[in-house]
């Protein structure tokens, strides 16, 4: 987690402002400290602390800093409390280098001692600080600092993504890169690294999207990039991102999350148009011929997983696994070639999802990457790919990813379903008519549901628990209903099959206790209806989100209702998220929280 990046330009500028505003774009990744490093008239200066971004411009005046060349950071923090001394940049004993870095160095404890017995003094708990040291016992009189850093990074063991200037080389930025991501952004008299996409795109939406084992540096005017002691050609790998600056701002929202909560009619139709229903067919091909087929992902991607897992087990009958990514080990010796991994990450570079996808792919198995970001690392090591089209994600919790994941993912399935005969052509056309439809759908519940959301929040902003419920596909979706409040307004909240309810969880039960019910198949109302009393007699507060054929029936069981549109329950999953995000949201800010950050999170999890 955390977010690096380093600007280098060719005139003076204002470049602690530049800085700080594009570590804005990458707070998501991190928000306990933060610094910059730049040099001036061949001296470093430093400014770092604790807090967040705006907090510490208003401190530390990183708006008020000019140069040429710097680095920032915004830290998650691993190794080492959120403190002054932790925030990055990191510099050497004498002040010469400084350094950001994102990920674990995993022997720092030993490159630390060794270091500390010829004599370097650390100033912080944090393994980044090694780097600094090591490239300084690198530098010997007559030395290039390139060398220096190449020798400092073949000794660095686990995963980083680093940015490193020095004044005695001050035109340049180093950079290196194992499994954390890391960019550059290719600009006109300035060159740029950062951790993500969003963080570069007010200056340029040309990218080179790095490679692990890749390191080398940027001036204004160059770039390179070098592996395994060669130089890379770079030119082929620059891509043009249709992402605006526009999408990587709030827009008028007062956060991020709500601004992407009601981004979703767009995101969902960018995605459906951005389909290639050739490239669908081939995936379905590959899942026909497959033995099994392993789903994985972490939190709101495994529940888009878990959604795909029931349409291609209910309709097309396969056999599918469905695991959380960081628990693929038990799996591996029932992996061959003959068995397809479908691995979900919006972000591409969770590395819990990557360390699944590497282990399958060891033992010949073909992984299909559902990604967000073009060029990030799972879509590249996958064999094959399909992109949603949401658009830049920087509120922390994920929202328009999960639903543009599930249409791609539904889409998929009915179109094996269909293939392998287990669907009729008439079925299937229905079904896609209504996914096509979802874009009006889910703005028509936005629209007619979020004044509902937002009383219902006023309700649960005082609960310390909840219980969601479903059965069938609601399950995963009550899954992540319990998610979103948990994590960004910080309530206690458990996600069960409903029939499960009654096996321990109705313990709790007490008066005013919430329960939502998410009720989205015919199949199962009755059972929901008995799951409903149970929860009444012990005088819980029940919601239900409901088709709307239904609502009489739960209107006059229930303390509170969401119509839903009546649809059919497989594409049902997508809509019927959209009001429990909103709850989550309005019940996080009526408790004065801020639902963009929410303590203890960052958004790309590049830590195992
Ligand atoms: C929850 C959330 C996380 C991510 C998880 C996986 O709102 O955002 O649970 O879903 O960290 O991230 P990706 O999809 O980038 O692999």
């Amino acid at each position: 987690m955390c977010g690096i990046v380093g600007i280098a330009c060719l005139e003076i500028e204002n470049i602690g402002k530049m800085i700080r505003r594009c570590l804005e774009r990458l707070e998501y990744r991190g928000y306990d400290s933060a610094g910059i490093a730049v040099i001036k008239n061949g001296t470093l200066i430093v400014r770092k602390g604790r807090g967040k971004i705006a907090e510490l411009n208003k401190r530390l005046k990183f708006d008020e800093i000019y140069g040429k060349v710097g680095i920032g950071h915004t830290r998650w923090a691993t190794h080492g409390k959120p403190s002054d001394e932790n925030a990055h940049p990191h510099t050497d004993c004498r002040d010469m280098i400084a350094v950001v870095h994102n990920g674990i160095i995993s022997n720092y404890l030993e490159l630390r001692e060794k270091l500390e017995s010829t004599g370097h003094v650390f100033r912080s708990e944090t393994d980044t600080e090694v780097i600094a040291h090591l490239v300084e016992e690198h530098l010997r009189p007559g030395s290039e600092p390139l060398d220096a850093f190449r020798m400092a990074v073949s000794e660095l063991c686990g995963t980083y993504a680093i940015g490193l200037i020095t004044v005695l080389d001050p035109s340049k930025i180093f950079f290196a890169r194992m499994t954390s991501p890391l960019i550059i952004g290719v600009g006109e008299g300035m060159n740029m690294i950062a951790s993500d996409i969003p963080a570069v795109l007010e200056y340029t939406n040309r990218v080179i999207v790095l490679k692990d084992g890749e390191i080398g540096y940027i001036t204004p005017t160059e770039i390179y990039i070098e592996r395994e002691g060669r130089p890379v050609s770079w030119k082929e790998r620059v891509r043009v991102i249709s992402w605006s600056v526009d999408m990587a701002s709030k827009g008028g929202y007062p956060h991020f999350m709500l601004k992407e909560i009601h981004e979703q009619p767009l995101a969902l139709s960018n995605t459906l148009s951005g389909i290639e229903m050739e490239n669908i067919r081939n995936i379905c091909s590959l899942l026909a011929k497959s033995d099994r087929i392993f789903i994985t992902g972490a939190g709101t991607s495994y529940h888009a997983g878990l959604v795909c897992d029931y349409v291609l087990t209910e309709l097309a009958g396969a056999d599918v696994t469905t695991f959380i990514a960081s628990e693929y080990r038990k799996y591996i010796n029932a992996v061959d070639e003959r068995s397809v991994l479908i691995a979900i990450s919006q972000s591409g570079e969770t590395i819990d999802t990557l360390m699944a996808v590497r282990a399958f792919k060891e033992r010949g198995c073909r992984v299909i990457a559902v990604s967000n970001v073009v060029d990030s690392t799972i879509p590249r090591e996958s064999d094959m790919v399909v992109y949603t089209r949401a658009g830049p994600e920087i509120g922390v919790a994920a929202t328009k990813t999960f639903t543009t994941q599930i249409m791609v993912l539904t889409i998929m399935s009915l179109t094996l379903a269909y293939m392998i005969e287990r669907l009729r052509e008439a079925e299937y056309r229905e079904l896609i008519r209504q996914i096509r439809e979802l874009p009006t759908v889910t703005e028509s519940i936005i629209r007619m549901h979020e004044a509902r959301c937002m009383i219902l929040a006023r309700y649960m902003k005082n609960r310390a628990n909840a219980f969601y419920l479903g059965r069938g596909l609601g399950v995963p979706i009550a899954m992540e209903g319990a998610l979103k409040l948990k994590e960004i307004a910080y309530i206690h909240a458990e996600a069960y099959p409903a029939g499960e309810s009654k096996h321990g969880p109705i313990a709790l039960v007490e008066r005013d206790f919430p329960v939502f019910f998410v009720v989205l198949d015919d199949y199962y109302v009755e059972a929901i209806v008995g799951n409903v009393m149970e929860m009444r007699a012990r005088d819980a507060y029940t919601i239900a989100l409901a088709p709307r054929k239904y609502i009489y029936k739960f209107a006059k069981l229930c303390d509170y209702v969401i119509d839903m549109p009546n649809i059919d329950y497989r594409i049902a999953p997508i809509p019927y998220i959209v009001p429990l995000q909103l709850v989550a949201y309005y019940t996080s800010v009526m408790r004065g929280l801020d639902p963009d950050k929410p303590r203890n999170l960052a958004k790309t999890v590049t830590v195992e």
